[in-house]
């Protein structure tokens, strides 16, 4: 009979029936009877079983000596079974190799970060890298569909910028025969003219910032989403930033639980996000850094931190004899191996923060009002809330020079970031933007801004300016947050940071 080619994700489909599945060895372990292969398809993980019987006798042998990563062809039987990997298991009756593979570089042992980057094309096909992936494209649809969705129109914008778009410290210089001219930092400045034409528009595409400093939050290529809406202040822009938060997240959790639980997620973090996030003001959070409240955060954070420390040598060096006793299993050993390699990580990033605290505290006792908000000041303020904070009316100096400046206060802006939770700080920055020309060329002469360049940007206060503004998401952030990665590294294909650029 025919078997049917099918994927391991429609597995359920066809207990009982006889499939094709194609795809690569993600593992594999065999007894004397029996080899077990995991095969993983791109849809999923399914382990195939195959028997050491006479009609068997070639396969066996062959599936025995089969690498990891080995690309291959199998036909068996489906058959349901709750404790396999993904809830089936085939039967195996043939088996077909179209590669075999011998030291393939990345183990199912562990691997550090930097081995693992520089082979970021083969890690791919790890399953927690798998599971990052699929996230992130269906936040990216979650984002479109919640546009396209609400009357917005797509506009997307150029990425060679004759001009600083947000700041002139981060911008990557191109010779564009024989001028200077930038990789863009923002397509902002664009869709505010596209606005004017479509009233809600936004663009999604990648943007460039030479950033130098190595963070867990900065890379140099990124993709951002920017939506414009035209008869608009800053609380019509805020509410469309926590409209639009909430459904990617529902979007995502609906979507995407099995990744998610894959990673680790506690999901009872993302199922809170629900309206309305919180929303103070840069004045506010100021106060805050200074406040009892942090200081006792702090001080029961460092007293976790260094209990789990403790507690994690102790686990490592239990383990650590365990493996090397002599009775010891090679399974076991590997398992224990693997597990120490992770207890390990957790007690690096402990110590880091038993380390770091002390300096956030200090900075954040230091903090004065005028400066902007540094990355440890958003990790201190989001720790003490369960859902997203909005800090608004920054001090103008801290923004871009096209904020529109807050009539109640003039020293500061209508600007707003959106902090992420647990730590993770900024991943929405966004404003009402200044719609007064004579405000505009004023601002841009104190900010030393030539004024040649904008002219086209000057046009949009001269023919029809309304009050108007927007934000703009950091994709990569969002994802990092989502999948409570400690790093944004894995969550953009392939990453680029400073001293980053391969593959
Ligand atoms: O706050 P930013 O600089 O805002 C703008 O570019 C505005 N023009 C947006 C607008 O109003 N249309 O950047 C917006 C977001 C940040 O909140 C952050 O999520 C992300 O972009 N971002 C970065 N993500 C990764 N690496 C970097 N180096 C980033 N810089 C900003
Ligand atoms: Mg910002």
């Amino acid at each position: 009979m025919m078997a049917t080619a099918t994927t391991v994700a429609k597995l359920a489909q066809h207990v009982g029936q006889t499939v094709t599945l194609s795809g690569w060895l993600y593992n594999s372990r065999s007894t004397g009877k029996l080899v077990f292969l995991i095969l993983r398809d791109g849809t999923g993980l399914c382990q195939c079983v195959i028997e050491k019987t006479d009609a068997n006798a070639e396969i066996f042998q062959t599936a025995k000596r089969l690498g990891q990563e080995s690309s291959f062809i199998v036909d068996g039987q489906v058959r349901a079974d709750e404790r396999a990997v993904g809830g089936h298991e085939l039967l195996v009756n043939n088996l077909r190799v179209a590669q075999n593979v011998e030291g393939y570089p990345i183990s199912p042992k562990a691997h550090g970060i930097d081995f693992l980057m520089k082979r970021r094309h083969l890690w791919f096909r790890s399953q927690r890298q798998w599971a990052i992936m699929r996230i992130r494209a269906t936040l990216i649809k979650a984002i479109r569909d919640y546009f396209d969705s609400r009357d917005f129109i797509l506009i997307d914008t150029p990425i060679f910028a004759p001009s600083v778009g947000e700041g002139a410290q981060t911008l990557f210089e191109v010779d564009y025969f024989g001028d200077p001219v930038y990789l863009a930092q923002t397509g902002q400045l664009y869709v505010e003219s596209a606005m004017m034409a479509h009233r809600k528009v936004y663009c999604f595409g990648p943007t460039f910032r030479a950033e130098k400093s190595k963070t867990r939050r900065h890379l140099t290529e990124f993709w951002m989403i920017e939506p414009e809406i035209a008869y608009a202040d800053l609380d019509d822009v805020l509410e469309l930033a926590e409209d639009m938060m909430v459904e990617i997240v529902q979007t995502v959790l609906r979507e995407r639980r099995p990744e998610l639980e894959l990673l680790g997620r506690d999901l009872s973090k993302l199922e809170c996000i629900t309206k309305p996030f919180y929303r103070i003001t840069y004045s506010e959070a100021a106060d805050l850094l200074h406040s009892d409240r942090v200081r006792k955060q702090f001080e029961d954070d460092l007293a976790a931190a260094t209990s789990r420390v403790g507690e994690l040598k102790t686990e490592i060096d239990g383990k650590e004899s365990e493996r090397t006793a002599s009775g010891t299993k090679k399974w076991k050993a590997e398992k224990l191996a693997q597990e120490i390699l992770e207890a390990r990580d957790e007690l690096a990033d402990q110590e880091e923060l038993v380390r770091n605290l002390p300096q956030h505290m200090e900075l954040a006792a230091g903090f004065e009002w005028g400066s902007d908000l540094g990355g440890s000041d958003e990790t201190v303020i989001t720790r003490l809330y369960d859902k997203p904070v909005f800090v608004t009316h920054y001090p103008r100096q801290t923004k871009a020079f096209y904020m529109k400046a807050n009539a109640a206060d003039p020293r500061t802006v209508n600007a707003l970031d959106l902090l992420a939770p647990e730590g993770y700080g900024e991943i929405i920055g966004g404003s009402q933007r200044e719609d007064d020309l004579d405000a505009l060329l004023k601002r841009m002469d104190e900010d030393g801004l030539e004024r040649e360049p904008y002219e086209w940007y000057l046009d949009l206060r001269r023919y029809g300016t309304v009050p108007h503004g927007g934000f703009g998401l950091g994709l990569e952030r969002t994802v990092s947050w989502i999948c409570g990665l400690k790093h944004i590294r894995e969550t953009i294909p392939f990453a680029r940071m400073m001293g980053r650029i391969y593959p």
